[in-house]
């Protein structure tokens, strides 16, 4: 692995001598947040070795490198997730590429499923917490020192000190913003009543398919991470015959100028 990611580090080096400090990853429908940047270099994911290729609707595939008010940055366009086949070290491999590009803080964004009746659809929510509920451990396996320590400390997984910056910049935005816990399923299906139900008794506060591996992968590398979600659909009684992708992408649309001013702001002043 740690091979593969320096052969990929090397490639892009050779094509770019950007050098990125801030890594973000954009989730369903956030795509958009790429016109934010000046950009300097875009790599399609299908030109970088040993990456994975992007399947879903509404994802696109590419390396965008380039600058948000001076501050330099690799956005991925576009996300791997486990439901698409991939392996955990598939899915992370990326993060892996960013860290060893010097990428320094992380931002993750994502849509997800609310089950916390204080939300509504449309809710911009920083994930303060996650609970890891995904059937395989990006870490498993012989650990390579050369990336970070076998056991990692999650006491703090999302920075506090960015989420505090990002409330500042919000109250100053007028944009209201929650906070939350971020459940991970595996999906691809969305949740039943009943498994919504589960993930509100397990103690959080939305549900999605992405971010917690990458999470992981950044804090084993000691990266600073901020997450922040979406809700696109509420896990309640007579609201989730409505959850489609279609639903969630149009949710998650409507709700991305906000996203997209609050993170870019985030770079800019953090
Ligand atoms: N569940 C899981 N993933 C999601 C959801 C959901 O309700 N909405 C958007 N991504």
């Amino acid at each position: 692995m740690w091979e593969q990611v320096q052969q990929t580090v090397k490639y892009i080096k050779d094509k770019t001598d950007f050098a990125p400090k801030y890594g973000v990853i954009l989730g369903s429908g956030l795509g958009g947040f790429a016109d934010d940047i000046e950009i300097e270099f875009t790599l399609p994911y299908n030109e970088i070795p040993n990456f994975p290729v992007s399947t879903v609707e509404g994802h696109k595939g590419a390396l965008i490198f380039g600058k948000i008010g001076g501050q330099t940055v690799v956005a991925m366009q576009g996300r791997f997730h486990y439901y698409e086949g991939y392996s955990m070290q598939e899915v992370t491999f990326p993060v892996r590429v960013m860290k060893c590009l010097g990428v320094e803080k992380l931002i993750v964004s994502n849509a997800s499923g609310g089950v916390n009746s204080f939300y509504r659809v449309g809710d911009i929510v920083i994930i303060y917490d996650h609970i890891n509920m995904m059937p395989e451990h990006p870490l498993r396996g012989k650990n390579d020192e050369r990336f970070g320590p076998r056991f990692v400390n999650m006491g703090e997984p999302y920075s506090r000190k960015m989420i505090s910056k990002a409330k500042e910049i919000a109250r100053a935005q007028g944009v209201d913003v929650k906070d939350g816990i971020y459940l991970g399923l595996q999906g691809p299906t969305f949740e039943t009543l009943s498994e919504y139900r589960m993930v509100k008794i397990l103690g959080a506060d939305c549900v999605g398919m992405s971010t917690v591996p990458e999470v992981i992968v950044a804090r084993h590398m000691d990266m600073e991470v901020f997450g922040i979600s979406v809700i696109t659909d509420m896990g309640e009684e007579g609201t989730i015959d409505a959850v489609s992708h279609d639903e969630v992408l149009m949710a998650a649309k409507n709700a991305e100028p906000k996203v997209r001013a609050l993170i870019k702001e985030l770079i800019v002043r953090y």
